[in-house]
């Protein structure tokens, strides 16, 4: 059983009506440009209205930093943030101890964007296997205490072997049969990732663009109880 995460990949106003149409939704996604454009104000209005709020802003800085960045995440009331796992084990330890109980920190590992060739030149390595590489960094993400990982769905059972049992497996990439695959090189329907062992699935335009976003929304809910 996975929850499913709406990305509101949207303007506030679109968001906010999208949401007025869907109340059943449980948990959202604000990312960066969400945030640069309504700040804190719309994550505690999502908070106000019930939801559970991921917080996607994929810090990467010193412990410090990201330790403080973290702790505004928590008193915000965000139940899930994310960072980079390349920030290192320092970075992440610092960044879990902030989070406390209530909130989940999530380390990305190699961003879906990168090119094996992109990867390798930016590490500054002849040559990787992306998927070494993620479970290399799962296994980091594990040892530093965060509560999980975010990845591709071709990438969960390699996580989730990392995370052992109980680590948060957060899966974008989710389209049932039929729906456009947009950018998303690598997909997989919610039945699938949930079976697989994902726990939170992130679904973007296959209900924002959806003609019935709450019929969409259901039938992805429905197929991630596995
Ligand atoms: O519209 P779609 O379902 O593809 O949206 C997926 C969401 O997950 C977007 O907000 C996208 O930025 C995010 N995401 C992703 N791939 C990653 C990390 C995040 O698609 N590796």
């Amino acid at each position: 059983m996975a929850e499913i995460i709406i990305a509101l990949d949207l303007p506030g106003a679109d968001a906010r009506r999208l949401l007025d149409q869907i109340p059943e939704a449980r948990w959202v996604k604000v990312g960066s440009i969400l945030f640069a454009e309504e700040g804190p104000a719309f994550v505690r209005e999502m908070a106000g209205r019930g939801l559970s709020v991921f917080l996607d802003l994929k810090w990467h800085d010193i412990p410090n930093t990201v330790a403080g960045a973290v702790r505004g995440a928590r008193a915000l009331g965000v139940q899930m943030a994310t960072i980079h796992t390349l920030g290192g084990s320092a970075m992440m330890a610092a960044a879990a101890e902030a989070a406390g109980p209530s909130l989940g920190v999530v380390g990305v590992t190699v961003l879906t964007s990168h090119t094996p060739e992109g990867y390798a030149e930016a590490v500054g390595r002849g040559s990787v296997t992306v998927l070494d590489e993620v479970a290399r960094l799962a296994g980091a993400a594990g040892r530093a205490g965060l509560r999980g990982c975010v990845c591709s769905p071709h990438e969960v059972a390699t996580v989730r072997a990392q995370l052992g049992p109980e680590g948060w497996v957060v899966v974008p990439g989710i389209r049932r049969a039929g729906d456009a695959a947009g950018d998303q090189a690598r997909t997989a329907g919610p039945r699938e990732a949930a079976q697989a062992g994902a726990t939170h699935l992130v679904v973007g335009r296959p209900v924002l663009q959806a003609q019935d976003p709450r019929a969409a929304f259901l039938e992805m809910a429905s197929a991630a109880e596995g």
